[in-house]
């Protein structure tokens, strides 16, 4: 694993830029696998103002995201889709038609089998933006005895709900549940991007950067199985 320490949030999350832009600039084709949450938040607007700017085209990139939330439509603004249009997709010139997030279709397995059907076709992804939770949730694969290889509805933890509380107007408001890509899923990318903000993800960077164990109730830890994983973090998370 790759560490870069940064001073702050604003340095991590141009840091993090420079690697998309560079990967777009390669290959203007360049099929990204994205995620939401506060972490990447910094990131898009700086790629948003590399695009204002005219250092990168997003016009031939595709990109496919992790999770998206049960119950919740696109157009709610607490919907992952929404978070995407709103910090990226709209502000770019990416093909929106190229672009691609987990719908609720009627029924719940139809729709994880319909994601894991695209994933299969979108092939693997240039590079993977990832968050971690408090928790070394990664997506929205939670602690557990067994984790899902490929993508699942998953319950969400009474930490992961608490966490997330923050974006909604009471923890009663965030959904119980998610479709999220497994974790064979979120690592298949020739790159991984780790990003991590703040003294509240310390223990888990710390936990992160000190074990040896592969261990499911740290989802984190199966990062280390991964040959080319930036972990890009702030002063904060990472000293506490
Ligand atoms: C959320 C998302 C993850 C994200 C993580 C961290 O629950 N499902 O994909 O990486 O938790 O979020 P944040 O960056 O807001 O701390």
């Amino acid at each position: 694993m790759k560490l870069i320490v940064c001073e702050n949030y604003d340095e991590m999350s141009r840091k993090a830029a420079d690697l998309v832009a560079e990967i777009i600039k390669e290959n203007p084709k360049a099929k990204l696998g994205l995620a939401t949450g506060s972490s990447p938040e910094g990131m898009y607007a700086e790629l948003v103002n590399d695009y204002q700017e005219g250092k990168i085209d997003f016009a031939e990139v595709s990109s496919i995201n992790l999770d998206e939330y049960v119950g919740i439509d696109p157009e709610n603004p607490q919907s992952y889709q929404y978070f995407m249009n709103y910090h990226l997709f709209d502000k770019v010139n990416i093909d929106k038609n190229n672009t691609n997030l987990p719908k609720e279709y009627e029924n719940l397995n139809e729709a994880t089998e319909k994601y894991n059907d695209l994933l299969d076709k979108f092939g693997t992804r240039d590079l993977q933006v990832l968050g971690i939770g408090p928790n070394g949730h990664i997506a929205f694969n939670e602690p557990a005895d067994k984790l899902n290889m490929r993508t699942s509805i998953i319950d969400l933890s009474p930490e992961t709900i608490k966490a997330n509380s923050r974006f909604f107007d009471s923890e009663e408001d965030v959904p119980k549940q998610a479709l999220s890509m497994g974790m064979a899923d979120a690592f298949d990318a020739k790159t991984l991007l780790v990003l991590a903000s703040g003294k509240a993800k310390h223990e888990a960077i710390n936990k992160l950067v000190s074990t040896d164990k592969l261990d499911p109730q740290f989802p984190a830890s199966f990062l280390a199985l991964h040959n080319n994983c930036y972990l890009i973090v702030d002063k904060e998370a990472y000293e506490g």
